[in-house]
């Protein structure tokens, strides 16, 4: 029982002190849209009471600015980082804040800022920069389709290119089924399967924390673009095709008539060739008689 409650207040004597020493290392959360612009509020007092203040990026903690508050000076470190922020940075003297223009997914990361005194962080911000959603696209899968129920139809949603997003299908308000990615630059599919009949309202919505984008499905319109397959594909060819098809059938139609009448001329004139031979020979029978 006494080791016990020694044990619990070495506990919270050790937390306190914990909390003491790195308590001011709490990482800020801060997200943002791609091309929009984001301010880091140093809001902190014991900031601003700095004569010299520095901002890092990254776990490399790569100064890319500073302000110096005895001179009146700031500096942006434009050739650090790649270059990757060249004038896009701009500082606040008063406060020491630093914001951020026109921001691209690879400003993402951890911003510290840290006086000339000291390496511990004053402040650390965690940066999350969005890329703009696609909307996702709903097809058709027929090469399931066929395997399938003769009253069902196999649906895909997709995407290509997101990274940090979920992929979700609901039926009305309900959550069907959803599929999360955190890797960047990559193409995410979820298959439905529906009944033809079905006269509820679906669609497929990506999001990522801060946006979403919903594609509303049309089973009506969807689910007959390869239903019935041999007449479907048969009615689409004709139409993609039919102006060639009447123009082969034409000049087919063309070609014979010519050929017809050719050869009725030939016939015709075989005929007379014919007929003017035996006059000859007639002619010659009758000269040999004379
Ligand atoms: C520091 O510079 C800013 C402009 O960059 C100016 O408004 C301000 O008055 C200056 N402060 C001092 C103490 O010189
Ligand atoms: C923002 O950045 C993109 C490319 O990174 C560029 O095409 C665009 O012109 C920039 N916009 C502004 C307002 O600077
Ligand atoms: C920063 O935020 C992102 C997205 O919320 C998270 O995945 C990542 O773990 C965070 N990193 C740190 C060091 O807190
Ligand atoms: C047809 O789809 C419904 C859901 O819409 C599902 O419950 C049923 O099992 C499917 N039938 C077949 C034969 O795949
Ligand atoms: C999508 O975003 C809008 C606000 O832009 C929000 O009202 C809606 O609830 C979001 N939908 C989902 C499914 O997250």
């Amino acid at each position: 029982m006494f080791e016990t409650f020694i044990f619990i207040c070495l506990c919270s004597w050790i937390h306190i002190c914990l909390l003491g020493v790195f308590g001011v290392d709490e990482v800020k959360s801060v997200s943002v849209m791609e091309g929009d612009s984001v301010t880091l509020n140093t809001d902190d007092t014991d900031i601003q009471r700095n004569d010299q203040i520095l901002w890092r990026f990254g776990h490399n903690n790569i100064l890319i600015a500073q302000i110096n508050r005895k001179n009146n000076k700031s500096k942006c470190h434009y050739n650090n980082a790649a270059g990757r922020f060249r004038d896009r940075l701009q500082l606040d003297h008063q406060t020491g804040s630093l914001s951020i223009t026109n921001t691209t997914t690879t400003d993402s990361g951890l911003y510290k800022v840290t006086s000339s005194r000291t390496e511990t962080p004053l402040s650390t911000f965690n940066l999350t920069v969005y890329a703009h959603l696609p909307v996702p696209v709903v097809s058709r899968d027929c090469a399931s389709s066929s395997s399938s129920s003769q009253q069902n139809c196999s649906l895909v949603c997709s995407v290509v290119n997101v990274g940090h997003v979920t992929l979700s299908w609901y039926k009305g308000n309900s959550l069907l089924s959803s599929i999360s990615v955190s890797d960047l630059s990559i193409s995410l599919s979820l298959p439905l399967e529906v009944e033809y009949q079905d006269k509820n309202s679906y669609s497929c919505v990506l999001n990522n924390p801060i946006s979403n984008q919903t594609q509303h499905l049309d089973i009506t319109q969807l689910c007959h673009t390869c239903e019935g397959r041999t007449c479907g594909d048969i009615s689409i060819y004709l139409l993609k095709h039919g102006l060639t098809i009447l123009y082969v059938v034409l000049i087919s139609a063309a070609a014979a008539g010519f050929l017809l009448i050719v050869a009725a001329v030939m016939i015709f004139c075989t005929c007379r060739k014919h007929k003017e031979v035996n006059h000859v020979g007639k002619y010659d029978l009758m000269l040999i008689h004379l």
